[in-house]
């Protein structure tokens, strides 16, 4: 009989130095709010995780931990079963973040004042981390149109001309949740490797497709998207390890697998930790199981959300996620500026989410919901959105 996980169960994560939990008062002002914000889930992790971790830590010697072929393998197993992707083991390393992941890659490849395409709304480390090292950032802003957004080939056609030198990929699209199409993603590696733009492409959500919905790994699309690419990936989102550290990248062009590796192995960056293989591997090995039940929980909070906007602050509408544990709430019918909404959700609601505009200025008039928790959560914190909405 299939073990069945418990996503109701409400875990006390104060104390934890949890930063979602913890980092309240210091971000938001105030410590009694519904945290829905950073993008971990209230899920306790896989057992099947924890199990391993802890006979680990039972044997008592942290001594250094050198991968064997059963960590390779989880991987290139989990890539070929979910994702119809064959990779070599060559192919692969660990990095130690998927930021760090592709600020490894901006600094292998590229120079202070290049130019870096990102398609915002987008997760904002694409910006912070790019413009941090010294490069320049070139907009090539989704287009949002009936509820759904999709990506200006026209304007990138364009941007592609004017020397850039790499482009970063959110794939599936975070804030929104959007699985690229296989269409999508060849037009944009043809545009990129005709123009010389190395793709980075960030699949952290690849693990999280909601019912109905397949992702498609970039590297797959065509032959330009396989030899121009690093695709960055990790079970930390999938199985909410994100404290343990488990990423890794996967490059399949010779060139380019020589120039990254040799980055980070000269570095020592290509080294995890011991119980981040023992996580990455105990969760592709043990926790599709979990995963599958997780995933359906989280498709009815999404649907459960979406109805409830619907019904009772039909203002605000959620744009419906083809992966991921996020949602991105379109509020615009409110009519407020950024800082009052921000101030709706905050002091009226007692709400913390992320504000809209931190994804770019294209966030204008949008939140980020975080529904990887308990139902229970979620009605209380919408009955809180609706009495300060409707109050
Ligand atoms: C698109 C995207 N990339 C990367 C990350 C963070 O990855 P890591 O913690 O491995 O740096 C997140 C976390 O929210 C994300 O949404």
């Amino acid at each position: 009989m299939k073990v069945k996980y418990d996503f109701d169960q409400i875990i006390d994560r104060r104390n934890t130095n949890s930063v979602k939990i913890d980092a309240l008062k210091e971000v938001f002002g105030a410590d009694d709010l519904i945290p829905l914000w950073v993008a971990d889930m209230e899920f306790l992790s896989p057992p099947e995780i924890t199990d391993a971790l802890k006979k680990r830590v039972e044997h008592g010697i942290f001594g250094y931990y050198t991968p064997d072929d059963a960590y390779f393998k989880s991987i290139i197993n989990w890539l070929e079963n979910r994702h119809s992707w064959t990779v070599d083991k060559q192919d692969v390393i660990f990095v130690p973040g998927v930021v760090k992941g592709f600020a490894f890659a901006i600094d292998a490849f590229t120079n202070v004042g290049d130019k870096i395409i990102i398609q915002p709304p987008v997760y904002p480390p694409f910006k912070t981390t790019s413009e941090g090292l010294n490069r320049k950032i070139v907009n090539n802003p989704l287009i949002y149109d009936n509820g759904q957004y999709s990506m200006d080939f026209d304007n990138l056609r364009e941007v592609a001309k004017t020397g850039c030198k790499m482009l970063i990929l959110c794939n599936p699209q975070n804030p929104s949740g959007r699985i690229w199409s296989k269409d999508e993603l060849s037009e944009l590696a043809e545009i990129c490797f005709d123009n010389q733009i190395l793709v980075v492409s960030d699949e952290i959500h690849s693990d999280l497709v909601l019912r109905g919905n397949e992702h498609i790994p970039f590297a797959t699309v065509s032959n330009k998207a396989a030899q121009n690419n690093i695709t960055l990936m990790a079970p930390s989102k999938t199985f909410n390890i994100a404290g343990i550290v488990s990423s890794f990248a996967v490059v399949e062009n010779e060139e380019i697998r020589k120039k990254y590796f040799n980055y980070l192995n000269a570095r020592q960056l290509g080294d995890g930790t011991i119980f981040g293989y023992i996580g990455a591997e105990y969760a592709y090995e043990y926790g599709e199981e979990w995963l599958n039940q997780a995933l359906e929980y989280i498709q009815e909070n999404i649907d459960f959300v979406d109805d409830y906007l619907q019904k009772n602050i039909p203002q605000i509408k959620a744009v419906k996620p083809d992966a991921s544990f996020l949602i991105w709430l379109d509020c615009r019918a409110l009519n407020l500026s950024q800082p009052e909404l921000e101030k709706l959700f905050i002091k009226k609601a007692k709400l913390a989410l992320n504000s809209g505009t931190m994804f770019g200025k294209e966030g204008k008039g949008f939140m980020r919901l975080n529904v990887g928790c308990p139902r229970i959560t979620l009605e209380k914190a919408l009955d809180n959105l609706k009495k300060a909405v409707v109050l």
